[in-house]
């Protein structure tokens, strides 16, 4: 032990001398030799079944997303078989289990503590797709670092997020935890929350690992079904799924999560290709790959192996690190490295690149980094992370419709605030809500009173958020009759996004709708505002309602959030990260869709088209509405002809031609007319959100690289393929000014 106890004294001189403030890419690019140093120096100590022990991850008997099938856990961690934990959090519970492994352990190696920090720890921020309608990345930020402090306090060190699946399918339950549907505002999101988890080092224990998930194509399984086949052509994965893990690594996102999947046949936790291949070759990628839960004994039914003793050696070789509870590691490695079917040099390489991550938090020098009781009081909940939420959580509204209804009147003296979720707390977690509770959130209801102490308020739910049950509107609309305005709240429960929550119907559940047109008919100015984790089909809604706040899921200051905007203290700014179909049928429908040899024409019948329906969504990809108007100048380019390597310069002026002052958000969009393969009809390439004073006008101004024309030419070569180019400005990808431009060589 000797060694151990002397590395323990060396490793803190030696972290704080690497963990300078380029810790993020110096980490992501070549590891520092001096933790090589350390590791092979535990590394030498270990016997098989203890290397395997730090390949091994379990739940404890708190929550989990799967059948809990270890419950022995805490001998494990006596005995070395265990290296990490999950779903065990607070400083007292992982303090205790730390103490098991550092004190009663033969090799006294730390507990890394994982947890599902997805928006939030115990302050709850916006669901990630919410999140994204904010474009912005600051914010974002901030609420990934508001949400590793609080998690950082709690005892943990690891959060599984950012999830980074691009995802075009509303009826997939997990669309509700990306940024969306496009890769560019998603690598951009992605970016930002590994900045926020990781910050630039771990030295104030402040700072969670990121673990970038799920790797890979998660958000493109057949039909909508959670864990369904994926298969696309190579081209589309890498330019269209790809790049936001890429991102994330390259951000120096330090792990890296199989998703459950198949691609190609193959399914990710087996899949060398994207492990070894693009994920390290490729890439670089110096930190560890964790498993999906159970996802690698999911490979027997699969059917890519026999049994569960098979698909480990599958999973250790092609480049799984960490398993996660399916203790296949634990049960069958030995017995594969006796057999030779898997080395140990591969093990010895999955351990080296968890010891260093284990390193790089600082655990060995002090495994009790994280256990901080004083801070855990402290910083959970603060009052500065609810201004935190608050803020993030308003600037996620997107303002879909309004009929000059919006914003209310604060001298309203009687007001109706209904519908299933007007007074509801536990939904507006949303799924995936760590440890938040809905007793921390406040409701709509809640936010409204203290917004307007001293109006009359009343309430009825109406109905439930599902079933039949009508003999509550009534009550709902007597209060609408009573009332200066109606706000009526309508949408998902939590429990219908998120993990194993697909829907084959998108609309609003149950009686709701009917609800709300009992309420428009009584002629009141009504408000429904819309708490869901997907891209809902409301037709009629979003043609009749006289106004429409999509809130999505905002967390723990939810309604003080929404009171903001409903009476004018909050500009709406938000913009859609993902389409709104006008029906299920269209799925899957997004904006940077290819032309087609029959492109959509009125004339004539013979062209790529519904007969019963238009092909254009209800509410299009970057679109929300603002209490202000903006109107855009044309677009235009510093030359019209450019050479391949210049850089090229957009400007487009914006003018705030409303009354209020408000913020919006500048879409730059590009095609390529003519490509070695066809292109889509757009795509994102900047953006910028400003904030323009009521009647102020400002240029904005864009620069693209050649970068940004490139593609993945025939040859799958990425490149930019000199031509005529399309650069589109706007306020939203179906309202945009056109400029064309040329790429010579
Ligand atoms: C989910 C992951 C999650 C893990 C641990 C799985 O079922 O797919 O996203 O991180 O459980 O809770």
């Amino acid at each position: 032990m000797f060694q151990l106890k002397t590395l323990a004294l060396l490793s803190p001189l030696l972290f704080a001398g690497i963990c300078t403030p380029v810790l993020r890419e110096r980490l992501a690019q070549a590891p520092p030799p001096a933790f090589d140093h350390q590791v092979d120096s535990v590394l030498a100590l270990m016997t098989l079944d203890e290397k395997i022990g730090q390949m091994t991850l379990f739940t404890t008997d708190w929550g989990s997303t799967g059948p809990t099938i270890r419950e022995g856990y805490k001998e494990d961690l006596r005995q070395g078989r265990c290296g990490a934990l999950f779903n065990s959090q607070g400083v007292a519970f992982t303090r205790e289990l730390q103490r098991i492994a550092v004190e009663e352990s033969r090799l006294k190696i730390p507990l890394l503590f994982g947890f599902d920090v997805i928006h939030g720890y115990k302050t709850i921020f916006p669901i990630p797709l919410g999140e994204a309608a904010s474009w912005d990345l600051a914010a974002i930020e901030k609420s990934a670092s508001t949400a590793a402090a609080e998690a950082a306090a709690a005892g943990l060190h690891w959060t599984f997020a950012p999830m980074v699946d691009i995802s075009r399918e509303p009826r997939w339950g997990r669309v509700m935890e990306g940024a969306g549907e496009d890769t560019y505002l998603g690598s951009l999101v992605a970016r930002a929350r590994v900045r926020g988890f990781q910050g630039k080092n771990f030295d104030n224990a402040d700072k969670i690992l990121a673990c970038v998930k799920h790797y890979a194509a998660y958000g493109a399984p057949l039909a909508g079904r959670d864990y369904a086949t994926v298969d696309m052509s190579e081209r589309m994965f890498r330019e269209v799924y790809l790049p936001p893990y890429h991102a994330a690594v390259d951000e120096g996102a330090r792990t890296v999560m199989t998703s459950f999947n198949e691609l190609d046949g193959v399914p990710a936790t087996g899949n060398s290709w994207l492990l070894d291949g693009i994920l390290r070759k490729e890439w670089g990628f110096t930190g560890f790959v964790v498993t999906d839960y159970t996802s690698i004994n999911e490979m027997v039914n699969h059917g890519i192996v026999a049994n569960e003793k098979e698909a480990g050696e599958l999973a250790a070789n092609a480049g799984v690190d960490m398993d996660m509870q399916g203790a296949v590691f634990q049960n069958y490695l030995e017995k594969s490295v006796a057999g030779g079917q898997v080395k140990e040099a591969q093990i010895d390489e999955a351990v080296r690149r968890i010891l260093r991550v284990k390193f790089e938090l600082g655990l060995f020098a002090d495994p009790y980094k994280y256990c901080n009781e004083e801070r855990e009081r402290k910083v959970i909940l603060s009052k500065e992370n609810q201004d935190a939420a608050r803020d993030v959580a308003r600037k996620s509204i997107v303002l879909l419709r309004n009929e000059g209804v919006l914003p209310l009147n604060k001298n309203l003296k009687t007001l109706a605030v209904v519908g299933p979720l007007a007074a509801d707390k536990d939904n507006l977690t949303g799924a995936w809500s760590g440890s938040g509770e809905g007793r921390h959130c406040v409701s709509l209801l809640e936010g409204i009173k203290s917004k307007l102490p001293g109006a009359n308020i009343l309430t009825a739910k109406g109905c439930d958020i599902e079933g039949t049950d009508r003999s509550g509107f009534a009550e709902a609309v007597e209060a609408a009759r009573q009332a200066g305005a109606v706000i009526v709240a309508v949408g998902e429960s939590r429990d219908m996004t998120g993990e194993a929550a697909a829907r084959a119907g998108i609309t609003l559940p149950g009686v709701q709708e009917e609800l709300v047109r009992q309420l428009v008919a009584t002629g009141k100015p009504v408000v429904v505002v819309l708490m869901n984790g997907r891209p809902l089909a409301i037709p009629w809604l979003a043609e009749n309602a006289p106004a429409l706040l999509e809130t999505w899921w905002l967390g723990t200051q939810a309604g003080n959030a929404i009171a903001d905007v409903l009476f004018g203290d909050y500009n709406p700014a938000g913009k859609l990260p993902i389409t709104f179909p006008r029906s299920v049928g269209q799925v899957p429908i997004f904006y940077s869709e290819k032309n087609t040899g029959r492109p959509f024409n009125p004339a004539s019948k013979w062209t790529s088209k519904y007969l019963d329906l238009p092909n254009s969504p209800q509410f299009p990809f970057g679109f929300g509405l603002s209490y202000t108007t903006f109107s855009y100048g044309e677009t235009k380019v510093d030359k019209k002809t450019f050479r391949r390597g210049e850089p090229l310069h957009v400007s487009v002026s914006v003018t705030n031609t409303g009354s209020r002052d408000g913020e919006e958000v500048v879409q730059l969009y590009v095609r390529d007319l003519v490509g070695s393969v066809t292109r889509p009809v757009k795509e994102l390439k900047g953006f910028q959100k400003i904030s323009l004073k009521a009647g102020e006008q400002r240029e904005v101004k864009f620069t693209l690289t050649e970068n940004d024309f490139a593609f993945f030419t025939r040859p799958m070569k990425f490149g930019a393929e000199p031509g005529e180019f399309d650069v589109m400005v706007g306020g939203s990808s179906d309202n945009v000014k056109m400029v064309r431009v040329r790429m010579e060589e």
